[in-house]
Formats: C-alpha cells, structure tokens, sequence
C-alpha cells in the first residue's frame, strides 16, 4: 500500500514539498495554520515566485492528489508520513525560533490515531530533534508509536521544483530500520534515478544542513574579501574566481563576488549556527563565521558609501538613484534580508530619492519597504537617475539597451554590484561603468 503524506506548514518549502510529493505518486495533504494560504494553494494559487511550481501545484490539486486544509486532526487521521515544514526563524540574538515546530507536533501528536513517522525538514540547530523526541513522547496518545526522522531539504529558490524531484543527495537521521525504510519509500523514484543517500543519526543531519549552508556563505564572503583586495591593488576578482574554479578541489559556484548573500537562509543560518555553538561552548571554533557575516554586511556598506560620495557625500546627499532590483536574487520573489533591499533603504533613510524597479518582487518588496518608490519598468526606475545600481542579477537586466537608458537617466554612473553585465556596450554608450572588484577597462 503507498504511504499517506502529510506536509504541515506549507510556505516555501512546505508548498513545495507537497507539490513534489504528489508528483512522486503519493496522495498528499498540506496543512497551514494560515486560512488564507490553505484556501489559496487549494485553489491552485501558489502564493510566490518560483517557475515551474504553478503548474505542477495546480495540475496536482485538479488530479484529487493533493489538497490543502488548516487542520492537523485531519493530517492525524490521514497519514502515515507527517514532513514537518514550518519556519525557523531568527529568534534570541539571532537562535532559531523553534516554536512553530513544538505548536505543530502539539496539535498533531495528540491526535495521531495510528503508528507513523513525523519527518523534520525544517532548519534547526543542532540537538533539536532529540528535544522534540522527547516532547512527542509526552505527547504521543497511549499504544501509539511515533518514530522521529531529520530529513533537512537542500533546494534552491528559483530551482525549487527541479531540486526537488532530483535532489543532488538525500540525507536521512533516523534511529530505527522503519524510519529509513519509510524514507526509502518515499523518495523511491529520486533514490532510482541515483540522488547518493547518507544514513546517519538525527545530530548529523541537523548539522549537515546548516554547515552546507555555512559553507556556502563562506565562500562567497571568501570571494567578497579577495574583491576587497581586488580593489584596492588593480586586480580582477572575476577572473581571480575562474582561475580558482578551475581547480575542481575548490570549483567556481559561489564564488560570485559582489553584493554578498541574503535570503531566508545563509544569513540566518550562519547567525543561528553561532548561536548554537556558543551555547554548546563551542563558540571560539566558529568565530571566523562572525567575519563570514561582517564581510557580507560590508559589501552592501561599500554600495550605499560609494553612491552616497557621487551624490555630494556629506550630511545631505542628494539626488535621484535608479535601482535594478530588490529580490534576494534573481528568479525569486523573496525579499528576506534582501542585499539590494537593504541598499535601497538605507540610500532612502540617507535622505536620496530611491526608485526600484523588479521584474518579480515589487509586491513583497513594496509591503516592506513603503518609504520606496516602485516603478514598473527598469527605463521607468532609471528616468533622472543621478546613479543607476544595479543590485539583483536578473537575466533580464543583461539584454537592456544602454544606449536608451543614457537618454533615460540624468547621470551617467551605473554601479554593476552583481558583477555580472557585460560592461562594453554600457561603456559605449557612454556610462561610467564600475563594479565590484573586477577591472573594467574604460
Ligand atoms: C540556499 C542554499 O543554496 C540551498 O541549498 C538551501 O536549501 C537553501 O539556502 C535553504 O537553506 O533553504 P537560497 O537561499 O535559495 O538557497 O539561495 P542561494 O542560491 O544559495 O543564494 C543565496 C545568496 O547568495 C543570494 O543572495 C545570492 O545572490 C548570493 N550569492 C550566491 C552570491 O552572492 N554569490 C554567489 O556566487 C552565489
């Protein structure tokens, strides 16, 4: 008989999972304590950015195998698989705030009215997952047994469905052969079609998820540094990175400098892994992730400097800025701790007139950030601009035509904080071209 799922918490992940879940073969519920987001997924509607989600929500919720509902008496009744996907976000000096995850199992667990297993996809510091063994066991109603697996989710926004359905490993903490085969079950047809599996306890799994994403921002504040350095002597930081990642020990992803990283996870990962360490009394071992943190937040100090001088530095800057940009990264709607967000405002609260253009994210972007102007197009944004930054490397922002946007714009300094539009036919047509850390020959 094919396994039930539930999927309790259904926002970025949780959404996705479920869409995924279902697409995989399996009869699927989602449940949202938010009425709102229940009714909208049920309906088809996918309340954010990613491609290809859409489609393959919708066709899921029309087919019969997936629905939504706020109820987690039902997902009790109904699954034999229950894959917790609720927030974690910054609580405490920047620990995680775990309580969406104790509210979830304390509305389900009490319920459950057969044997299962309750998954953890959610990020979590370390340790959390025997904490919360021990809250089901006070919980778990008599004779029923609940087992407890951490399986932490790797997928990428803006390549969510793909990472998804072909996650590039499976990670799995259990501690019992029925955990594992359970999860064998599910994940079948990635496991066939050869995503490598890590069996391993509940603490490495909770690990492994945010050392990955540690990692990943260490390389590009790494990459950010060397930048810095790239500056100030005459050298290339693209170039220095091609070079690098041709070293296959070391390799080219994410060594992207620029702007720095933002989003729902590295920057919150990062903080919440030295919180966890310091309180395990670790502290000093993770203390070059302070620095991992401090050179992210400086690339964007860099960007609101170097724009504040163009514009009469001092106590009263002015003029307009144009900005390309205000989703965390391209393909996306987030804004969560956005670097070009965050640049924009603090221009703002600088005193500049700020107007933003972004091809996905002006909503969220514009319930955040009120005090910024929205245009509705990149030519709209830049008209009068005094600087242009461009801040989110949108494809859609390489194909512009510079030569109009010089007629557009009042100045002519455009700041490539992305480090990823080709600055020839933009030094052509006149702009005076910077970037991040990479030569731009004028
Ligand atoms: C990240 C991880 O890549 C996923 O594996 C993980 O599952 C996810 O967090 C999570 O924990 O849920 P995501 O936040 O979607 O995924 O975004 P990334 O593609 O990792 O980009 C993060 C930030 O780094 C973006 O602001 C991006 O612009 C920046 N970045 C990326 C750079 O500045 N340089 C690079 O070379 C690469």
């Amino acid at each position: 008989m094919m396994l039930r799922i539930s999927v309790i918490g259904t926002g970025y992940l949780g959404a996705t999972h479920a869409a995924g879940m279902a697409e995989l073969g399996f009869e699927v519920l989602g449940v949202d304590n938010n009425p709102a987001k229940a009714a909208a997924l049920s309906a088809g509607q996918v309340p954010f950015h990613e491609p290809g989600l859409p489609e393959l929500l919708a066709g899921h919720v029309a087919g019969g195998r997936l629905r939504f509902g706020t109820s987690l008496v039902e997902a009790a009744e109904f699954a034999d698989v229950h894959f917790l996907c609720v927030g974690t976000p910054p609580g405490v000096n920047g620990a995680a705030d775990l309580s969406q995850l104790y509210s979830a199992l304390e509305g389900l667990v009490p319920h459950l009215t057969r044997n299962c297993l309750i998954v953890g996809k959610s990020t979590v510091p370390v340790g959390t997952a025997e904490a919360l063994t021990a809250r089901i066991a006070e919980l778990a109603p008599e004779g029923i047994s609940v087992d407890l697996a951490w399986n932490p989710e790797f997928l990428r926004e803006g390549h969510a469905v793909y990472d998804t359905l072909h996650p590039n490993r499976l990670v799995f903490g259990v501690t019992t052969p029925d955990a594992e085969w359970a999860l064998r079950q599910v994940y079948a047809t990635p496991i066939a079609a050869g995503s490598p599996v890590v069996i391993t306890n509940m603490p490495t799994a909770e690990l492994i998820k945010v050392s990955a994403n540690a990692f990943l921002a260490t390389k590009i504040s790494f990459i950010n540094a060397m930048a810095e350095l790239c500056d100030l002597t005459g050298a290339d930081v693209t170039l220095l990175a091609d070079a690098l990642g041709h070293d296959d020990r070391i390799g080219r992803k994410f060594l992207g400098a620029g702007l720095g990283y933002g989003g729902g996870c590295l920057p919150k990962d990062v903080r919440a892994l030295i919180a966890r360490a310091t309180e395990l009394g670790a502290g000093e071992s993770v203390e070059f992730l302070r620095d991992i943190d401090a050179i992210n937040l400086r690339r964007r100090e860099r960007v609101v400097e170097e724009t504040l001088a163009l514009l009469g530095g001092g106590h009263r800057p002015s003029g307009r800025v144009g900005v390309l940009g205000a989703a965390f990264k391209p393909l996306s709607d987030d804004v969560r701790d956005s670097p070009a967000l965050d640049v924009a405002r603090r221009l703002h609260a600088a005193g500049v007139d700020v107007t933003v253009f972004d091809p996905a994210a002006t909503v969220p972007a514009r319930a955040v950030a009120p005090q910024l102007v929205f245009a509705a197009t990149a030519a709209a944004a830049l008209h009068e601009a005094d600087v242009v930054l461009h801040l989110t490397e949108w494809r859609e922002f390489r194909e512009l035509d510079p030569a109009f946007l010089r007629t557009v714009a009042r100045g002519r300094v455009l700041i490539d904080a992305r480090n990823t539009l080709d600055p020839e036919p933009w030094l052509a047509a006149g702009w005076d071209f910077r970037a991040m850390g990479r030569l731009v020959e004028s």
